[in-house]
């Protein structure tokens, strides 16, 4: 519009091309209660939305009426989701949700404030989301990296624990990889009470609170604008990554000694190789031995290894790792064999 009324515009100046553009954003209410005051700010943040200018399809999943079941802690989404099961162990109302999450260019959660956290049934929400950490070893691990994410904190009063439960969210969502909004007013999320107007216990009592209801907006403009940048920012850094390689560490001297002073045996660390992330042969197995037969009160995470090769093999492509034997590791870095190998 501000090329046209320059007179700028040419035959489009590529409005077309960048209308193409556009972006997911989906909302997510978490309160036990039906359509109530986190869902009226949700709901209006997402209409703010469309109101933006930037082509934009919101929508809204409110876990009201949804069955969600806990997360038994069995880390077996880590290993054996895919082929469109998130959670390979419980299937409830979160299925549908699964794919509307990795669709989603944005995330938007709304809590109620309860004794200054989110609802218990967010937290069961989050918890039953373990397939989306970047720990796992699937195709979902780390699939929500590099998306935009808001949180909408309601509560009775506005001193009632709003950016406490906000900052919990907010972790949650740091901790997928997701890039995490404020707002323009010193809020770390959009805050709002139920109590500053009359009637307070109404349905839609938020909107009273008009400094809360302009942070409320304010989480979806930034959210917008965040997942409209990423979304195709990417895809020119896709492009220019492809171009460049990353550099291969090969020839920096490391100090291996400092560098595994509180690391175990694990071979978590790699070793660039020509622009390729590489690790010894023999550490590798002895880390996929360890982990085949340690219980679950060690520290195993994991669960039961079922087909070892190809658990192997999914670890490597997943982490794009090369296998070196010590012979090669020696060659190319002695400091690593003598500390981490020869010991
Ligand atoms: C179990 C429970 C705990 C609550 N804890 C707080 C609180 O710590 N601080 C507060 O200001 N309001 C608290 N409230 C009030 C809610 O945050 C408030 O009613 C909110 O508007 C509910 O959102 P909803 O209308 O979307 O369900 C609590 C309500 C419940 C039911």
């Amino acid at each position: 519009m501000l090329l046209c009324r320059h007179g700028l515009s040419g035959p489009d100046f590529g409005r077309n091309a960048i209308m193409a553009k556009s972006i997911k954003i989906l909302g997510i209410c978490g309160s036990h209660r039906t359509e109530q005051n986190s869902y009226y700010a949700l709901r209006r943040c997402l209409e703010g939305i469309s109101t933006l200018g930037i082509p934009v399809e919101t929508e809204l999943v409110d876990i009201s009426r949804m069955k969600i079941e806990d997360c038994k802690g069995c880390h077996v989404c880590f290993l054996r989701s895919g082929q469109g099961s998130f959670c390979p162990v419980i299937h409830d109302d979160m299925d549908a949700v699964y794919p509307k999450m990795i669709e989603a260019d944005g995330i938007i959660v709304s809590s109620p404030v309860h004794w200054w956290s989110s609802t218990s049934k967010l937290r069961r929400f989050i918890d039953r989301c373990n397939t989306f950490c970047g720990s796992g070893n699937t195709e979902y691990a780390g699939a929500m990296y590099n998306k935009a994410g808001g949180i909408i904190t309601v509560a009775y009063d506005i001193h009632g624990g709003t950016e406490v439960a906000a900052t919990h969210l907010a972790t949650w969502m740091l901790t997928l990889n997701m890039a995490v909004v404020g707002t323009q007013t010193a809020h770390i999320a959009g805050t709002a009470a139920t109590n500053l107007g009359v009637p307070t216990a109404g349905p839609d009592s938020v909107k009273f609170d008009y400094h809360g209801m302009k942070t409320v907006y304010e989480v979806g403009r930034r959210v917008a604008e965040t997942a409209y940048l990423l979304k195709y920012g990417r895809e020119s850094l896709r492009d220019l990554q492809a171009v460049h390689p990353e550099p291969a560490v090969r020839g920096v001297k490391i100090d291996w000694k400092k560098f595994y002073q509180y690391e175990n045996s694990f071979p978590k660390e790699h070793y660039g190789v020509e622009g390729q992330l590489a690790t010894s042969e023999n550490a590798f197995n002895i880390f996929i031995d360890e982990m085949t037969h340690r219980k679950k009160s060690e520290g195993n995470t994991w669960g039961v290894l079922g087909n070892i090769d190809q658990f192997k093999e999914d670890w490597l492509v997943k982490r794009g790792l090369k296998l070196l034997s010590d012979d090669e590791i020696y060659s190319l870095c002695p400091e690593y064999y003598d500390f981490f190998l020869a010991r």
